[in-house]
This record gives structure tokens, C-alpha cells and sequence, in this order.
């Protein structure tokens, strides 16, 4: 199995640019030490809800599209960063085997509960990519839906999703930081002015850097809530900000109102794999 990852040329400038802005999203040492409860992480079901509605809606989005393109019927499809499996299960038909890819266990099962429905053949592989890449077999298409902003080492990571795609990568990210929408909290409840970037534009530099030859294409997607009452969502929100429910009220002012559809900049990212 071609599997091996090269991690190819690099880091260079725009890799590391890549990753210092990364870090600048570190939660400031005081503020986190004084966190109630861990500020990152998400409950499981929302990305399984969000399967659901990526399944139910099949949306004509750029990422679709330009995976469905590079499908063969019967073809087979990885997905890095599975989550519940919004990324591969709208694929199905043409794919008719999915491999999912996650650290979480609970992801990769509620993931594997979402293919049983769909009827569709399906393997999980627990894991860090692309520590585990070498378990993991090529496929006709890999995709990869915001996971990026998670990955400092961008290169080693994109490297091995090029040599396990027969065909394409399609990569989904939203076109700023997925906290970003936070800025203006963070700024009100500590005061501190988070960062702007990294961009998806810069994630796209990595990639060119790298010397592989990427197409990218920007659309509007409504935006998942977190948290299915205004309560949820003020829960959510206070757990990111490092706060406790003393702040709630605070928090429930600054928050924009539930019935205003969040849209976001969001961009597909593709290119030919090499496996
Ligand atoms: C924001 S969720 C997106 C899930 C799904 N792709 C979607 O679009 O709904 C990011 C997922 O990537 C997983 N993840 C993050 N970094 C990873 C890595 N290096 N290797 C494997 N999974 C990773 C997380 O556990 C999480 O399930």
C-alpha cells in the first residue's frame, strides 16, 4: 500500500507564518488557569446533528461538488477529521465505501451509527493524522472538513492526505479562525483583542508552498449554533470565554439574537492526490 508519507519540502515561510499565528490563539496563561470548566472540545452530538442536516440537505456546495466530480461510481472515500461525518456522507452514492478517520472515539462511533443508516460499507481508524496515516489505506478521494485550524504542523498533515488520494483532496474551512465570531466577547468580557489570523488564504499558501497545485472557490454557509436553546448557546460561549455563569447575563446581551441566520466565508480547497 502506498501509505508512506512524504513529508515533502518544508516548513517554509508561509508554514510558518501557518503555525506562529496559531499559536497566537493560545488562551492567555491567568485566563485559562482560572477557567471552570476545559474552554475547547464540543459535545459529540453536535457533530452527529450536523451529519444529519449535511445528509438531509446535500447542499450544491463548492466542496461537494468538487468531490463528487472525482468519484467514481463505487468509489471510495476518506475522511480525515470525520467528526459525525458531514464531509462523506452527502457522497454516497457515488461512493459506496467510507473510511473515517478520527481521534474521538465517540465521533467515529456516531460516525459508524450514520453509515449503518445510510447502508453504506464503512471502516473507523482512532488516531492522530497523520501519526496514523501509515494504517490507512489510499482512496478514489480524501476529504478533510474543518480540521485545519487544529493542526499546526500543516505540512506533514496535507502531505499525508495527498498520498493517500488516488484522485483529489477536497479540504473545507471556514475563511477565518472557526472562534473568530468570539473577538468582540473576548474583547468586552477580558478586554484582550484576539487575532485575525490565520486566514484560509494563508492555509492555501502552505499547500502552494508545498509546491502542489491548489484551486480554491469561497461560498456562504449558515453557520451551526452551539447549542440548541439560548441557554446552550450562553453555556458554550461562557466555557470558551473562561468564564463562570456569574458572566451569563453579560454574555446573553453580547450574543446576537437566535433568530439571525450566522453565515460564514467558508472555503473550498482542492488538489491532485498522488497515491
Ligand atoms: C470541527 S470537527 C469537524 C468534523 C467534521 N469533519 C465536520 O465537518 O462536521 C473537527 C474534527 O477533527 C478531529 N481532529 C482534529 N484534529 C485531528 C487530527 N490531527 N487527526 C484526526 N482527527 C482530528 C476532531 O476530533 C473533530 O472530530
Amino acid at each position: 500500500m502506498s501509505g508512506a508519507v512524504d513529508p515533502g519540502p518544508g516548513p517554509g515561510p508561509a508554514a510558518e507564518r501557518w503555525r506562529s499565528g496559531l499559536a497566537g490563539w493560545a488562551i492567555p496563561d491567568d485566563i485559562a488557569a482560572a477557567a471552570p470548566e476545559p474552554p475547547w472540545g464540543f459535545p459529540p452530538a453536535i457533530f452527529a446533528e450536523r451529519a444529519e442536516r449535511a445528509l438531509a440537505e446535500r447542499s450544491d456546495s463548492p466542496s461537494q461538488r468538487r468531490a463528487v466530480e472525482a468519484v467514481p461510481d463505487g468509489g471510495t472515500v476518506l475522511d480525515v477529521g470525520v467528526g459525525g461525518g458531514a464531509g462523506s456522507l452527502p457522497l454516497v452514492p457515488p461512493a459506496a465505501r467510507l473510511v473515517g478517520v478520527d481521534e474521538g472515539a465517540d465521533l467515529l462511533a456516531a460516525f459508524a451509527a450514520a453509515a449503518d443508516r445510510l447502508g453504506v460499507a464503512h471502516q473507523e481508524v482512532q488516531g492522530s493524522w497523520p501519526a496514523v496515516a501509515p494504517e490507512v489505506a489510499p482512496a478514489d478521494v480524501v476529504v478533510c472538513h474543518h480540521v485545519l485550524y487544529n493542526v499546526a504542523d500543516l505540512v506533514p498533515f496535507a502531505a499525508a492526505l495527498t498520498s493517500h488520494a488516488r484522485n483529489r483532496v477536497v479540504v473545507e474551512i471556514s475563511g477565518d479562525h472557526p472562534t473568530s465570531n468570539l473577538n468582540p466577547l473576548w474583547l468586552a468580557i477580558h478586554g484582550i483583542e484576539r487575532p485575525t489570523s490565520p486566514t484560509a488564504e494563508d492555509a492555501v499558501a502552505v499547500l502552494g508552498e508545498m509546491g502542489l497545485a491548489v484551486a480554491h472557490d469561497s461560498f456562504e454557509r449558515v453557520w451551526q449554533r452551539l447549542g440548541a436553546s439560548r441557554a446552550d448557546r450562553v453555556a458554550m460561549t461562557r466555557r470558551r470565554l473562561c468564564v463562570g455563569p456569574d458572566r451569563d447575563a453579560e454574555i446573553d446581551a453580547l450574543l446576537e439574537p437566535d433568530d439571525e441566520a450566522q453565515t460564514r466565508r467558508t472555503v473550498t480547497i482542492w488538489w491532485d492526490g498522488s497515491a
